[in-house]
């Protein structure tokens, strides 16, 4: 079922982009939206605009802050629906099918032709920026959502190791809270929240569990003894969190860390863009590990651009070029180095990237291999958005609610994983 804010998009939306009758020139213009606004995540998305500019069009930025994008969702659904869309807006995994379904993307497949696409991207990605068979969006990183960072001084200073599993993340939360320094840096809003209840899932459960449970929804997995297991230990982490994390954002939490104010978070590796951004050496000022006992697998957030349709012949060139630089090595280098997650173009040179990078891309290509590749849900990356929604307030519910016994919370999320 489509959701129903989208209904009466197409019919307003077509009949808006009818009424221009724009001149054609060569250079155009690209209204982008993202969120990418934090420190690395804008030094990423300004190596976007040299590109665009280096080909002589010019960039419309259409930033909406706040991390995980909920908040540029809802103003992109305001703007398409008044058929006002951008050419270009950073959507995700299944959402990507909804929006093409409403008839308002562009296809894109001559450029994905001419630049042989099919061939430079893992089909597990190809296949999600395609709409029956045809190119709609372009990806532009592979990020790895189940990381751990730490900061190397607050583990020393409470004699602490890097754990490996969670019974060890919880032996060295206990120590750095003994030394005075605030165990995990936490943003509690309901993405931050569900990206560690994930990565708790994985630790915990392993692969087959979080497909089951996550991905599947499987009611006896959503019902069964791994998930209060689970929900007890993710409880547990919110006990080592400070009380001032309800509301923060995600880039606060990382700048405890690098302050030393704070001993770890759990976050994608856009966390890196903001530690690298602050001229943080990885293995030096602040180490990464995978999230507790998830070594082996790997969560991943493929970030995406999709294209509106446009009548503007110097505008659609201009939304053309830009799919077509997303693509060019240079650019998934530059960016990939600033935002901290690693390029989607295969067979790329990763000589100047860092060891977190090249450890995330040799675990992206063995993971896809054993079957330990999974998709994030707190990213938009396993469920449609309803389902998505509706399992993040569950667990944010229970996260926020310490009076909420585990079994409640249980049924709440297996209740939340019906909605469609
Ligand atoms: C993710 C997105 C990343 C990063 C993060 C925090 O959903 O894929 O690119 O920006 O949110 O904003």
């Amino acid at each position: 079922m489509k959701p129903a804010f989208l209904t009466s998009l197409t019919r307003t939306a077509v009949a808006a982009i009818a009424v221009c009758s724009c001149a054609a020139s060569f250079a155009g213009e690209v209204e982008v939206l993202h969120w990418w606004t934090a420190g690395g995540e804008a030094k990423a998305a300004s190596a976007l605009k040299d590109q665009l500019q280096a080909k002589g069009h010019s960039w419309k930025d259409f930033a909406v802050a706040g991390g995980g994008g909920d908040n540029a969702m809802t103003v992109l659904k305001s703007r398409v629906v008044s058929g006002n869309a951008p050419a270009a807006a950073q959507i995700k995994g299944p959402s990507l099918q909804e929006w093409a379904a409403e008839g308002v993307l562009a296809n894109i497949d001559d450029v994905a032709k001419a630049e042989q696409w099919d061939k430079l991207l893992p089909k597990v990605v190809s296949d999600v920026m395609k709409y029956k068979g045809n190119y709609i969006a372009v990806p532009v990183n592979v990020h790895r959502v189940n990381w751990l960072w730490a900061n190397p001084e607050a583990f020393k200073k409470a004699g602490a190791k890097l754990p490996t599993n969670w019974d060890e993340f919880f032996v060295a939360a206990e120590a750095l809270k003994k030394a005075g320094v605030i165990p995990v840096a936490h943003g509690g809003q309901n993405w931050q929240d569900f990206t560690t209840f994930e990565s708790v899932a994985l630790g915990l459960g392993g692969t087959d569990f979080y497909q089951k449970a996550l991905v599947q929804l499987d009611p006896a997995a959503l019902n069964g003894p791994t998930m209060t297991k689970v929900l007890e230990t993710f409880r547990k982490v919110k006990s080592y969190t400070d009380k001032n994390a309800p509301g923060r954002d995600w880039n606060l939490a990382t700048a405890m860390v690098i302050k030393g104010e704070a001993g770890m978070q759990l976050m994608g590796d856009w966390a890196k863009g903001e530690f690298v951004a602050a001229g943080k050496k990885p293995g030096k000022d602040f180490a990464c590990v995978a999230a507790p006992g998830s070594a082996k697998a790997f969560t991943f957030n493929v970030d995406s651009f999709a294209l509106f349709k446009l009548k503007n012949e110097a505008n659609v060139k201009a939304q053309k070029d830009l799919a077509a630089a997303i693509m060019s090595p240079q650019f998934q280098e530059v960016f990939n180095l600033n935002k901290g997650s690693i390029p989607v173009r295969l067979n790329m040179d990763l000589a100047k990237f860092d060891d977190c990078a090249k450890s995330s891309a040799a675990t992206f290509v063995e993971s896809a291999k054993s079957g330990a590749l999974v998709p994030s849900v707190a990213h938009g990356m396993a469920v449609p958005a309803a389902a998505a929604g509706a399992l993040q307030d569950a667990v944010s519910q229970f996260w926020n609610d310490d009076k909420m016994s585990v079994a409640s919370a249980q049924s709440k999320i297996a209740a939340a994983a019906k909605i469609k």
